[in-house]
């Protein structure tokens, strides 16, 4: 595949925590389940990044990536569909991070709003190492390797595939550049045949004239649909189009997950370090447990006081899980004091752990079977590996590090 046509390659990761919760799903891995029936994707556990914030606790680490890689597979992202793997088992990641620190100015590092704002969050943390400043770097060579055109992420990363835009420019810009590029090109689009040369060349100067993006877009689907082209020729193609040099590494662009804001169970954002999660893997029990110990509308101390359902997180919680009927019933039965709390809890502990079935039974298989995983892991991390190999290869010969 030529580094322009991936434009239909999704890649995502996770930093490696542990076990995933209903956040998790429902802020991002149901989308990722989606999405793998659409494009070609790559998933990772991005063990690296862990140890960004995380050096010290490195020992969890590995027991934290076997935990995240079956949650995935629980969720039925599905190894026959996408790729899975664990960046680092895919050494090709550092060298391409480290040959992008070359063109990497620490300043636009250090205004990426992540670095100061984690450095007040985890006030507690050592967080003075170059890795950490590092982190939104490692994550463009984590996109770039796979020149993916889509990179599904909450708002949280979106400044981090602005930086990876801003470095694939940069890197095309200065390692794109040849002598007798514009002849170059020139030659290339005759080897496209007499009637797409045409289309090319007139479709180039509607979208340099009029900057009309529907020509760009046609233009490239045009380059996409070329057998006859080499891929330095795709590149200076894709490039031409825009008057620039080549393209080696095509600028990505954040899928937003439009996000299901799960509340956890004292109405904060559902999270690990809060204590308020309730996870994939929680038995029915447990679920049962927290849900009916999980904090109301502090105004509603007896059974008899109406309550408000827009302050309770066991509302919140329903409008991710229940039907119109459901809530319209909840909404009643709260305000009037129709209902008590605990009747108000039934539905949603039902609807909770009827999702959750199928996602327990599956992860059982694979916590039965570790051999399974770490075959799913292996072969996902050799085919990432094979393609990171093609990407670094034309990254070294841009550079003029081939030496073959
Ligand atoms: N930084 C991401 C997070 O914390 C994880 C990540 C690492 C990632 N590399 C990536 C996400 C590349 C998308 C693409 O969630
Ligand atoms: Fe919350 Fe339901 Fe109790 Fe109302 S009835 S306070 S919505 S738990």
């Amino acid at each position: 595949m030529s580094s322009n046509d991936s434009s239909n390659r999704v890649l995502s990761g996770m930093r490696p925590t542990g076990k995933l919760h209903l956040g998790h799903y429902h802020g991002c891995l149901k989308n990722w389940v989606q999405l793998q029936h659409e494009f070609e994707c790559f998933y990772f556990v991005a063990d690296w990044h862990a140890l960004t914030t995380n050096f010290n606790e490195s020992s969890k680490i590995e027991q934290f990536t076997s935990d995240t890689v079956i949650d995935w597979l629980a969720a039925d992202i599905n190894p026959g569909l996408c790729t899975i793997f664990v960046q680092s088992r895919v050494p090709e990641h550092a060298e391409l991070y480290l040959l992008l620190s070359m063109i990497t100015p620490i300043s636009w590092l250090e205004r990426v709003p992540s670095y100061k704002d984690q450095q007040l969050k985890l006030a507690d943390k050592d967080l003075t190492n170059l890795g950490f400043l590092g982190y939104p770097l490692l994550q463009s060579a984590d996109i770039l390797m796979y020149r993916a055109g889509k990179v599904p992420v909450g708002a949280d990363q979106e400044a981090h595939v602005e930086i990876t835009r801003e470095v694939a420019r940069r890197f095309n810009h200065i390692y794109g550049r040849e002598p007798g590029f514009e002849e170059n090109a020139l030659a290339a689009i005759k080897k496209m045949g007499k009637k797409a040369s045409r289309q090319y060349k007139e479709l180039r100067k509607i979208y340099l004239e009029q900057g009309d993006a529907e020509a760009l877009e046609r233009a490239r689907a045009l380059l996409v649909e070329q057998q006859n082209l080499s891929v330095g020729d795709s590149e200076r193609l894709f490039g031409y189009l825009e008057g620039g040099g080549r393209i080696i590494l095509p600028e990505p662009m954040a899928l937003l997950t439009k996000q299901a804001r799960v509340p956890g169970l004292d109405g904060e954002k559902m999270s690990k370090s809060y204590g308020n999660a309730i996870e994939l893997r929680e038995s029915p029990e447990s679920v049962e447990h927290k849900v009916r110990t999980m904090q109301t509308d502090p105004a509603r101390v007896r059974r008899s006081d109406p309550g408000d359902p827009s302050k309770c997180p066991v509302f919140s919680l329903h409008e991710i899980y229940s039907a119109q009927d459901t809530l319209d019933w909840v909404v009643k039965g709260c305000k009037n004091a129709g209902i008590g709390c605990l009747d108000c809890k039934g539905p949603l502990i039902d609807n909770i752990n009827a999702e959750l079935l199928p996602i327990r039974e599956r992860a059982v298989q694979f916590e039965e079977n570790p051999g399974l995983v770490n075959t799913i892991v292996a072969e996902g991390s050799e085919h990432a590996r094979d393609v990171a190999r093609e990407t670094l290869e034309e990254v070294r010969a841009a550079i003029g590090l081939s030496h073959r």
